[in-house]
Formats: C-alpha cells, structure tokens, sequence
C-alpha cells in the first residue's frame, strides 16, 4: 500500500519538475503585448481642457466607494511619462502595446461642439512613438471613462448614447486610423453593465438591481455593431486595419463535475455573463442566450412585470446587425469560480429581482486549492483558462481569439515571483488549449504597470513595473516578473527554470522603497521543496510499516 502510494507520489514529482523544467514555444506568429487603460495610468485628470468623466465624478463625490478613498487625478502620470512608458513597452519585447482613449479628454462634454486640440495631441504623440519602435498600437475606444455630462443622460441606459458613441469613434478612427490598425470598440461590457448599474462596484455607482444593467447592455451591443459597420464601410479598405470587441469573462467551474445541477448551472453562468454579450455578436444565430432570454422573461412575469421581460428584445433586424461584427474575439480572463444551482426559493442573499439572482447561482472560491492572490475576487486556476478557451472554440465555432488581458495582483514587491508562476502557469494552459486546436493568436499581458485599480484604488498591483506613487516623477521601476515576460516575448517561449534574482537596478530602487518591496518566497522552488520533503517523510514513515 504504501509502496503503491510512494510510487505515485515519485510519479507526481517527476512530472512536475519535468513540466517546470521544460521549455514550450508557441506558434511562430503568436501575437506578444502589454496593456493599460487611460482613467488607470494618465492622471492629468483636468489637464488642458479634459471633460469630467464618470471616474473623476464618482472618486471626487464619494470617496467613500473606493476602497482607500482615492482617485485617478494623477495616478502614474502617464499624460507627462508616456515617453517612459513607450520606453518600457520596447524593453519587454512586446509587439503590442494596448491602451484605451479617454472620451472626455478628446470630447470634454461627450459632444462634438468641443473637441480638444490637445487630447488629440496627447494620442497622436504617444501613437507616433510607438510606430517608431515598431510597435504595433491596439486601441481601445471605449474602457469605462464616460463622459460625466452623458451619464446625467442616463449614460449607456438611454438609447442616445448610440448616435453620440458613433460620432466620437468615427473622430478617433478618422484621426488615428491611418496609423491603428487594430481596434476595439469597448472593453468589458459585462463589467461596464452590471458592475455599475446593478451593483455599486463601477462608476457610475447606480445600485439598482435588475433592471438598468440590461438597458446598458442593449444599448452597449447596439453601439458596438454601429461602430463597427461604420468602420467596415468608410474606413476599413482604405485603412485596411480590423476591429473587435473584448469581453470579460471568468470560467465558471462546476462546484461538483459529478453532479448535473451543478453541470447545469455551471453552463448557465457562461451564458449569463459570456454569452450575454458574446452570444449577439459571435453566435451563429445572434441575438441573447436562450437560457437568458427564458429565465429573465419567466422571473419578470413572476414577479409581477407582466409580459414585458427585464431583458429588452432585438427586433430581428437588429439581431442580424448585431451578430458577426467582431473581426476577432477579445477576452479579458483573471480567474475561475465555482458554481452551484441557487436554491429555487432562495435568493442567496440576492435582491431580486437583481442580474445574480436571475442567474440563479451561488458563486463560491473556496473549498478548492487555488492560490489566493492581492484581490479577494482573483484566485489562480490556469485550468480554468483551459476550459474556457476550449467553452469559447465549441460554443461559437472556433473564433479567432486574442487573450486581451490577463495577469494577477499583489499588495506590491519587486520580487514578484508569485506573478512569474501565474504567467507561466496561464501560458501553459493557453498553450494546452492551442496544441489542442483553439485558435488563440496572441495574448496581452496586465498590466504595464502598476495603477489606480478602480475601487481597490492603490492597494492591488498589477503591474510587471512598480510605480512609486510617491515620486514626482511616477519612477517606474521593472519587477522580476517584467524581466521574465521580456524573455517569454523574446524567445517565444516559456521557460520554468529562468527566474532571474534582482538585479543591481532593481536592488538599488528596492532600496529607496519602503520595505514591502523587497523579499518574497519564490513560489515555485517552494513547491519543489515541499515535493521532495514529503517524499522523503513518506518514506521514513513507510520503512515504520
Ligand atoms: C420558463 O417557463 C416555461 C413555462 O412555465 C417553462 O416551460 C420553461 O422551462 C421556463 N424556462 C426557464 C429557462 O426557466
Ligand atoms: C418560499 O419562501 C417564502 C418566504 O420565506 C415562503 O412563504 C414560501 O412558502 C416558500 N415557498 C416554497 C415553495 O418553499
């Protein structure tokens, strides 16, 4: 019995070291960048004429909903140190650098009465400088800094922000399109929609369940779609770029794989929070999951709605101008969760009605052994960027896919290694998911830097540079986990055993910080560690038996 036990356990370990110690390269072409967004790194927050957007708004009149009660006013300053960011862009051998437009520093009220000579100047600078390192710009029109003045329309919840979307991109794409080849309309509609209008986590705060989030997503894909037609029709042939959306989304295990409730309900959760938004645009039918659809419109009746569903409904026209106007499919993935069937009569704490309790789920990370990280909602789970890849290849016939964003937090340290393993375990499983025939083709890393990160304000860091944010200069200063994705981008590779020490440039900045920025274990040679203890505790307690 134990001999048995301690040959699996050799087993084990063999296979991990050789995982850990083997090099994997990815396709040839595989498309290698970093990513930020405008309200997270520019600062500058009134600069020149800038507009409020619905960030300034919201951290200058309620401190109170973020977390350390601070704002984006400055944050890394990138509307003075985009030279430095450029610079760092080049360092870590990134093809392409993502970065979004903000809307009220290009148009301060939202409209076209008041365009700004020097938000356009900002762009077209930082745009330039990066053509001249041969780095490829992906940009982003829409990440979540809406113009104040829009939101005291209603913002994404009143169908005129479709005409007054439309006209701001067709600026950007008139500006910046003979240079931009690859673009995205709006990033993480999901988050947009149900983060801000049915829970209080996103600006603009709204807090009221069950109802706006859906307007917003209406609205939100009905936008998107005309955009991306306008594009296809004045712009794309003589431009001759390609333009997409980025979806959030996270892989919704089931809490027991044996279990089909929890089969079931794992499923329903990918077509409530993916499928939502991916199911219009990527389907070969279009228009909302019918899962969603049924749910929404059986629950509104019961709730005393009547016969108009929560869920607007597509006309069938819109339906057909909706789906297949993405030129790739663009995912933003983090982390996994667990998922369980709500039970029909409870609401699991739920308002209803709300957007969870019309999932009917009850979402849960624990119970499972993945590694916790700087955000309570982020936990590692490579697999689960397997399945989902492999969810997405099935569920929409094998779309082109770009993993648009990815990457973990900490509370800060430049001897990020617990960073380093989730790069290489995520790589990993993204290259699983290519080996097993998904269609990913390139894959952007979060973040640049370190940045204002929304509600947690500054306390998680996500950068591969930290940013002293006590500087006045913003000193950016590059982490192991910058020097290992420099090699990753580099080589085309990933491999285990590179897992460099601080350098001299590095242990001299960790001098100036404060202490949080110096040692941290290194993971994965832990994990070996542990291995070979236990092995050997094994086969003392066996030589007893
Ligand atoms: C909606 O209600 C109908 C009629 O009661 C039922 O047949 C159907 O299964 C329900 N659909 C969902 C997804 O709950
Ligand atoms: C559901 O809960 C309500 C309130 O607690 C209760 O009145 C009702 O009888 C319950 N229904 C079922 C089917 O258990």
């Amino acid at each position: 019995m134990w001999n048995w036990f301690i040959l699996m356990l050799i087993l084990f370990c063999m296979f991990y070291s050789s995982k850990s110690s083997s090099v994997r390269h990815f396709p040839s072409d595989f498309m290698w960048g970093v990513g930020s967004s405008a309200y997270q790194i520019e600062g500058g927050w009134n600069a020149d004429d800038k507009g409020e957007s619905i960030w300034d708004y919201l951290t200058h009149n309620r401190p109170d909903k973020i977390d350390d009660h601070t704002n984006g006013d400055i944050t890394a300053d990138s509307y003075h140190q985009w030279r430095r960011d450029v610079q760092m862009v080049r360092e870590l051998h990134v093809s392409t650098y993502r970065f979004s437009l903000s809307w009220p520093r290009i148009l301060p009220n939202g409209y076209m009465n008041h365009v700004s000579n020097a938000g356009i100047k900002y762009y077209s600078n930082l745009i330039d400088e990066l053509l001249k390192y041969n780095i490829t710009p992906m940009v982003t029109i829409f990440h979540w800094d809406l113009p104040q003045r829009l939101q005291e329309l209603g913002g994404w919840t009143n169908p005129e922000i479709i005409p007054l979307f439309k006209d701001y991109a067709r600026l950007v794409l008139e500006l910046f399109g003979d240079r931009v080849k690859t673009w995205t309309t709006i990033n993480e509609p999901w988050h947009i929609c149900e983060h801000g209008y049915d829970v209080e986590y996103n600006a603009p705060s709204y807090n009221f369940p069950g109802i706006p989030a859906y307007l917003c997503g209406h609205n939100l894909l009905k936008a998107h779609a005309e955009v991306v037609h306008m594009y296809r029709a004045e712009f794309q042939q003589r431009q001759g770029g390609r333009i997409g959306i980025t979806v959030d989304t996270s892989w919704q295990e089931p809490r027991n794989r044996n279990n089909p409730d929890d089969l079931e309900a794992s499923e329903r959760t990918m077509q409530f929070y993916l499928g939502w938004f991916a199911h219009p645009i990527f389907s070969r039918h279009g228009n909302y999951p019918k899962v969603m659809i049924e749910r929404i419109r059986n629950l509104s009746k019961q709730q005393g709605f009547g016969e108009r569903s929560r869920l607007p409904e597509f006309t069938t026209e819109e339906i057909h101008r909706i789906r297949g106007t993405s030129d790739f499919f663009g995912i933003n993935s983090y982390t996994s969760f667990l998922v369980s069937p709500n039970d029909h009569n409870n609401s699991a704490g739920f308002p209803i009605p709300s957007y969870n309790h019309d999932v009917g789920v009850v979402f849960d990370q624990n119970g499972v052994d993945w590694p916790s990280s700087g955000s309570e909602w982020l936990r590692v789970d490579p697999k689960g960027m397997y399945h989902l890849l492999k969810w997405i290849h099935r569920e929409y016939n094998a779309p082109m896919i770009i993993i648009t964003e990815n990457g973990v937090s900490d509370r800060g340290g430049l001897a990020d290694y617990a960073r380093v393993d989730y790069y290489n375990l995520y790589l990993s499983a993204v290259l699983d998911a290519i080996e097993d025939g998904v269609n990913v083709r390139g894959y952007i890393s979060w973040s640049l830097m370190d940045s204002y990160e929304w509600k947690a304000g500054y306390r998680e860091k996500f950068g591969l540079y930290h940013v002293d944010f006590n500087s006045p200069q913003r000193t950016r200063t590059p982490k192991i986990s910058a020097r290992v994705y420099a090699n990753i981008c580099k080589t085309n590779a990933i491999d285990w055993s590179y897992r460099p020490e601080l350098n001299e440039q590095q242990l001299q900045a960790a001098a100036r910080l404060p202490a949080e920025s110096v040692a941290r274990t290194n993971s994965a040679a832990t994990l070996s560690w542990s291995c070979t203890l236990s092995l050997l505790l094994l086969l003392l307690l066996a030589r007893h038996c």
